[in-house]
């Protein structure tokens, strides 16, 4: 894995042990308030990411896109955001939520430029194939 996989992939893997750290949390304190900080750090954190890694990995079309180091960090950047932002307005900071919303319109722009990148890549003709197996 190499590129914008191995980026992705290392996210992915942070995202997993501080998911399990804050469900083991509410575990342990029976306090379930961050149930859906928890939630989205697995399932958008780690499983997202995980599967962004994986496509990037085996699609080098898509990995070899310039775009695809925005998609990186702007996926990045507002993921970051939006579950430090999630996390504090479920323990009670409210004001927060304006925040939270744009990070997460930010994380959904990025999800509709991988669309872009992953369907350009795989159905984008001759270029995208030569470069595919040039890889
Ligand atoms: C050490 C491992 C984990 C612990 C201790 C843990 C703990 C918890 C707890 C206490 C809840 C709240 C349950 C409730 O109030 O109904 C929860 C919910 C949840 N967990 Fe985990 N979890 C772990 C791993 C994972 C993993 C690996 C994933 C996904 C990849 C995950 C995804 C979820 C989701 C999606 C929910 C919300 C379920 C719902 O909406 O009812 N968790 N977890
Ligand atoms: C822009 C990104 C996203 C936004 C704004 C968003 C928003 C929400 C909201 C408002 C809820 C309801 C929470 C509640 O009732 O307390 C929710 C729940 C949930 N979402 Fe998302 N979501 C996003 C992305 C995702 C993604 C990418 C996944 C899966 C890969 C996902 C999986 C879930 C799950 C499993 C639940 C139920 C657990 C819970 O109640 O927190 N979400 N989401």
């Amino acid at each position: 894995m190499q590129g914008v996989a191995r980026n992705f992939f290392t996210l992915a893997v942070i995202y997993s042990i501080l998911g399990m750290m804050l469900g083991l949390s509410m575990a342990m304190s029976q306090d379930h308030t961050q149930l859906p900080t928890h939630a989205h750090i697995m399932v958008l954190g780690w499983i997202m990411s995980s599967v962004f890694a994986f496509f990037y990995h085996l699609v080098p079309a898509a990995r070899n896109s310039r775009l695809s180091t925005i998609h990186f960090w702007a996926a990045a950047v507002s993921s970051i955001v939006m579950l430090v932002t999630l996390f504090m307005f479920y323990g009670g900071n409210a004001a927060i939520e304006p925040v939270l919303g744009i990070a997460s319109l930010v994380y959904f722009a990025a999800t509709m430029l991988f669309a872009f990148i992953a369907l350009r890549a795989l159905w984008g003709g001759e270029a995208a194939g030569a470069r595919a197996t040039a890889h």
